[in-house]
């Protein structure tokens, strides 16, 4: 017998009503929680089957080991760290952006590429023989971002294959990176600018999320950023490279190196051996990053 039964019967107030057995789930409101329950439950479910299909494939060749840069070579060179506005927060899961408020799910990268293939989002899409989405490992611990595709990049579907793509893959292996398995290479703009011109607001702004989706696949350990459009996009300021090279950025909290683009460096010798320093400051953040993971 309840407590509150026995008191009410000390104090002589007699048998209280008493619920038949079931009663209470019978009860309309309870029969209402029960629906209600149920009907988040089937929620749930449908939203866990979505993400889960959203999952990027990965590739099903596993990546070489890479070797780790050899620090003990390299000149010291000091190191300024700056913090780029972040303008939406890490992710834990490749196919998943989460903001304070959202979560917002990427496409998986086999989409991605198909998205970027039928992209018809600004003009350049009526001038390109073809999009270029990127090249290397999506699983590569380094990250190279260029400006946009040349006219050898359009032809050919590749980034970086012309001239200034001979000079990049020479610093890669002078750097000790293997452009197709310690690497992977995307641009800003994923459509050749007719007459090579400078990419246009409008278009980087078209663009910006592919790349944005890209890097959050890769989720590589240092983005390398070539030239001023992939600099001053990614940070999203309008300093020179010549101010912001020499210090460790980040973006989205990636940590990145600003550089010369190669097709600059074609043009202005000078700069190559500030190129190189660059190179080196990457490669001792990678080795400093590689050992605190
Ligand atoms: N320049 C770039 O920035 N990207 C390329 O793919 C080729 C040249």
């Amino acid at each position: 017998m309840s407590r509150s039964r026995f008191v009410q019967q000390a104090m002589g107030l007699g048998p209280q009503w008493q619920a038949r057995e079931g009663w209470f789930d019978q009860h309309p409101a309870e029969l209402e929680k029960q629906a209600l329950l149920q009907t988040a439950q089937v929620q749930q479910a449908e939203m866990a089957a979505t993400i889960s299909s959203l999952e990027p494939e990965q590739p099903s060749t596993p990546m070489p080991a890479v070797e780790l840069p050899r620090s003990a070579n390299l000149p010291p060179v000091a190191v300024n760290v700056t913090t780029a506005p972040v303008s939406a927060p890490e992710a834990a899961n490749p196919a998943i952006l989460i903001s304070p408020a959202v979560e917002v799910a990427i496409p998986s990268w086999d989409q991605l590429e198909q998205n970027v293939a039928n992209c018809q989002r600004c003009q350049l899409c009526n001038t390109r023989s073809q999009t270029v989405f990127g090249r290397g490992n999506p699983q590569a611990r380094w990250m190279l971002i260029g400006e946009a595709p040349g006219e050898h990049e359009d032809r050919q579907g590749e980034p970086f294959v012309g001239k200034a793509g001979q000079l990049l893959d020479n610093m890669l292996a002078a750097a000790g990176l293997d452009r197709d398995r310690d690497v992977y290479i995307a641009n800003v703009l994923k459509c050749r600018p007719p007459g090579n011109r400078n990419p246009a607001p409008e278009e980087i702004l078209a663009c910006q999320d592919y790349l944005q989706q890209q890097i959050r696949h890769v989720q590589p350990t240092l983005i390398l950023a070539l030239g001023r459009f992939a600099v001053q996009t990614l940070l999203q300021t309008e300093q020179t490279i010549g101010r912001l090279r020499g210090q460790l950025h980040q973006y989205q909290g990636i940590p990145l190196i600003a550089t010369y683009h190669p097709a600059y460096l074609l043009r202005n010798l000078p700069d190559k051996a500030k190129a190189w320093q660059d190179m080196v400051l990457a490669k001792q953040q990678f080795a400093r990053l590689s050992q605190s993971v």
